[in-house]
């Protein structure tokens, strides 16, 4: 089965608030954002899936907000649940592995999507449009299972992060600013640990002296 048949079978048969994922409140992703942006622009969620978030932000007084999602389905759920708000949304069915432009943003938020890229071509051709989309002093804020979480999700393997890793697999233009460490619940009450990390995209020659990049 591949990637898009998985996920739309995922959000066929299950309902969204049974999902390990399920958060009824997206606090950590909120937090983050909201602090990464605080004049509200353009914030695009990657795998944001049927996610409450979209509605969190809309609600906060974000007025450009983009949910990509391999499934369409994910994408009507949420849709269905928003109602007449869901126009005030761009929706993008797509593998965020192999979409060539996204436009700009200031912020790029991705919980427990970028874990599942277990092969590093895709992780390349991710960092890659990341760091064409978030705009210079923009910030990309992935949420992924920490190196002591679950090995796997949904059946698939994943990559588990810590902020070493996760620096390592962006690159010396995003700088680590900020770190959140966490037991997301799920809904049969489980813990999964997860690692937040919050960075800033940097113009390539303001790295170039740069040995020590302090983390605030
Ligand atoms: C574990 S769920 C997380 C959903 C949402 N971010 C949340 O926190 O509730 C992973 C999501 O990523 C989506 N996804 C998986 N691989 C993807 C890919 N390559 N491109 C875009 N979306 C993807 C899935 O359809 C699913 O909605």
């Amino acid at each position: 089965m591949d990637r898009r048949e998985h996920w739309n079978s995922v959000y066929r048969t299950k309902s969204v608030t049974d999902v390990s994922w399920f958060e009824s409140e997206p606090q950590i992703s909120l937090e983050l954002i909201t602090a990464a942006s605080p004049t509200r622009g353009r914030v695009i969620d990657v795998g944001g899936g049927a996610s409450r978030l979209v509605d969190r932000l809309l609600a906060a007084g974000f007025d450009s907000v983009t949910v990509l999602d391999i499934s369409g389905v994910a994408l009507e759920c949420a849709k269905a649940r928003l109602g007449p708000q869901a126009d005030q949304v761009h929706w993008i069915v797509g593998d965020v592995t192999q979409i060539a432009d996204l436009g700009q943003c200031d912020v790029w938020h991705d919980r427990a999507v970028f874990h599942f890229l277990t092969d590093p071509n895709d992780r390349r051709k991710y960092v890659e449009l990341a760091t064409r989309t978030v705009r210079v002093g923009g910030h990309l804020i992935i949420g992924a299972f920490a190196v002591d979480g679950p090995e796997k999700c949904s059946g698939l393997a994943v990559c588990r992060y810590d902020a070493e890793i996760l620096s390592r697999e962006l690159g010396p233009r995003f700088r680590l600013v900020k770190q959140v460490s966490y037991a997301h619940m799920t809904p049969a009450n489980k813990p999964q640990q997860f690692f937040f990390g919050l960075f800033e995209l940097f113009l390539q020659s303001t790295l170039e002296n740069d040995t020590d990049i302090p983390v605030k």
